[in-house]
């Protein structure tokens, strides 16, 4: 008899800690309740009783906003705390934060900060179990999954695929997540953008490193563009956003080396006319959008699944 899949985490820190059974079960979970978001009535009882708690210590709109959607469709009670709003302005420490919000008994944090490592030190100080919202440029896993159950939505797979990510590699929690995502489950992902913004061991994270532009783009299945973080950008480490745009912005003739049913990605926000052209953005090609409603879907499977660990 076939063993009983159990999900064996208690909080979700990054996508370092699933095996490809984990993010089979993920994107399946996720996939039964994608549909409760089209009922007329929104919402399911199981995680009433719960109690969720949002800290963000950075600006976000689609993860806290489908973190907060995820968990009411759930009907999950649900709180939210702003960086702006919370006593760490008065000097209060994170860990401090952290104990005071765990007195209060809730049963899952979801928490996005500046500093990578955070939610992992966040787990060791609370009873909650803790989701990494995002945190610095170290992880981002509810993006990843969500960035999976798109590409497996448009290609009904996720092995033997090239997956092309462009841009600020070096700042980026989404490509971390993604090419250890990508990788686990069995695709290649090569990588490209300036090489000021491509870190020194890139290899050693699976990802391939593109010379070129083409490189990078030919035959690629998805191609993933990334957001320019100027918030992180403490060097001068990048030409002018107008000779970024130009070498390495997506645009239709650099898609001409993809793959011709090639999907466009973003985490977004996307600056347009950057990152890629705003005709490129409202194609038929770019599943932006449908990355965003999939974040509902896989933050309710997170939240049920740690929820009710
Ligand atoms: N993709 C993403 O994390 O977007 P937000 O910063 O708006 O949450």
């Amino acid at each position: 008899m076939k063993k009983q899949y159990i999900f064996p985490h208690r909080h979700i820190l990054g996508m370092e800690q699933f095996s490809r059974e984990d993010i089979a079960h993920i994107l399946t979970t996720a996939e039964s309740f994608k549909e409760i978001s089209s009922r007329s009535i929104k919402k399911v009882p199981v995680l009433r009783g719960r109690t969720i708690v949002n800290l963000f210590f950075e600006p976000s709109t689609r993860t806290r906003l489908s973190f907060e959607v995820a968990a009411k469709r759930m009907s999950a009670d649900t709180f939210n705390i702003n960086a702006s709003t919370s006593s760490t302005t008065k000097g209060e420490t994170l860990i401090d934060t952290a104990r005071n919000i765990s007195a209060m008994h809730p049963d899952v944090i979801v928490l996005r900060h500046s500093s990578s490592g955070a939610s992992q030190l966040l787990s060791q100080h609370v009873h909650a179990a803790v989701i990494n919202a995002g945190d610095g440029a170290h992880q981002h896993p509810s993006q990843s999954l969500l960035d999976l159950m798109t590409v497996q939505e448009c290609k009904d797979r996720l092995d033997g695929l090239k997956i092309a990510i462009i841009g600020d590699i070096t700042h980026s929690r989404v490509a971390r997540s993604n090419i250890q995502g990508f990788k686990t489950m069995g695709s290649n992902v090569y990588v490209f953008g300036p090489s000021t913004l491509i870190p020194m061991h890139i290899e050693e994270l699976g990802a391939v490193r593109a010379r070129t532009f083409q490189e990078a783009l030919e035959g690629a299945d998805v191609v993933m563009a990334l957001r320019i973080q100027r918030e992180r950008l403490h060097d001068p480490l990048l030409p002018s956003l107008r000779e970024y745009a130009q070498r390495f912005g997506l645009s239709s003739d650099p898609l001409g080396w993809a793959k011709e049913d090639a999907i466009i990605m973003h985490p977004g926000p996307v600056n347009r006319g950057v990152e890629m052209s705003p005709e490129i953005a409202d194609s038929s090609r770019s599943v932006i959008l449908n990355q965003v409603s999939n974040g509902v879907a896989v933050r309710m499977a997170l939240l049920y699944l740690v929820g009710n660990a």
